[in-house]
């Protein structure tokens, strides 16, 4: 008996790194996965392909795998292979996924039953492990899907949208660890305390406001509410020339907002497109050098099932 599990990667619309601080974010499941596979061995065995991810996460995977053999008391001789879709270091939430897909697929194999609630704590176990201090938005989005406003402590609130959304993704082609970045914000905080707490106060709001300009499909307010929310985390040392350059080439390109996602320093920045102009800026971004993709929202959340 095997069991397997997929999980999507994300995208943080709004409100990254102040999240960490108990602000609300906005976050959307994307459509590229990270898959595990689970079965029986003779010892525990963990492996993952070539090009990802997943291989930073391999030694805080297999804590989760220990945690949950000690949790419901059974031997962790398994093999677990991952794969992936999402790229490294891209801010695009391939940790988590990857953690979700873990738990996911042990709970089907071990037939845990595990609810959404439990996989995320599980999750959170291989997260702590790499990141430090995780606010939970990756692993919560890429349990549930769809598109979620968080809130450190309180419950998920699902985002309905009116109609289909598309979000533009580009890689900045630089990597960068999550938890630098959180702890060069941090710093920020302890050394302008009140003008953090404005500031993270604000980012409620852009994400407040981000979800219903997203819900009505008002591609031109969700843009500017982007673009702002990219100047706000500039100010807190989340983004670099680069990130800049990018935003400010998609904004010529004519897209209606652009911001980094996710910790910055590296990974990826999203963009609204202009409407009808989706190819050609994709197109242009290639030319240049940038990986980029479109990714609609929403998408469906982590789904395990057995295999004999
Ligand atoms: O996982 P990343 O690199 O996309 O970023 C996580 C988002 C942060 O807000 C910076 C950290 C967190 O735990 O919320």
């Amino acid at each position: 008996m095997r069991s397997s599990a997929e999980a999507p990667c994300k995208a943080i619309i709004t409100g990254e790194h102040f999240v960490v601080h108990g602000a609300w974010a906005l976050a959307a499941a994307l459509g590229k996965k990270v898959r595990v596979d689970v079965e029986p061995s003779d010892r525990f065995r963990i492996h993952s392909d070539a090009h990802l991810a997943s291989r930073s996460a391999l030694a805080p995977a297999a804590r989760v795998v220990e945690t949950m053999a000690r949790e419901f008391s059974f031997r962790p001789n398994l093999r677990v292979d991952i794969s992936s879709e999402v790229p490294d270091g891209a801010g695009l939430g391939s940790s988590a996924s990857t953690m979700v897909a873990i738990v996911s697929a042990l709970s089907r194999l071990k037939s845990l039953g595990l609810g959404r609630r439990e996989v995320i704590d599980f999750a959170m176990v291989g997260e702590r492990e790499i990141h430090g201090h995780p606010s939970g938005i990756d692993v919560n989005i890429c349990t549930l899907g769809g598109v979620i406003l968080f809130k450190i402590g309180t419950k998920p609130k699902q985002v309905s949208l009116s109609r289909p959304a598309r979000l533009l993704v580009v890689h900045s082609g630089r990597k960068r660890k999550t938890r630098t970045l959180i702890d060069r914000v941090s710093a920020t905080r302890s050394d302008y305390p009140a003008l953090f707490g404005g500031l993270a106060q604000s980012a409620s709001d852009i994400s407040r406001l981000a979800a219903e300009r997203l819900a009505a499909g008002d591609s031109k307010g969700l843009g500017r509410l982007l673009t702002y929310n990219h100047a706000v985390l500039s100010f807190i040392g989340a983004s670099n020339d680069r990130l800049n350059g990018l935003v400010d080439l998609l904004l010529s390109l004519g897209c209606a907002g652009a911001k980094l996602t996710g910790a910055g320093g590296g990974g990826s920045v999203i963009a609204v497109t202009a409407e009808g102009k989706e190819k050609s800026t994709i197109s242009e971004l290639k030319r240049r050098g940038f990986e980029a993709f479109e990714a609609s929202i929403p998408v469906g959340g982590a789904r395990s099932w057995l295999r004999r």
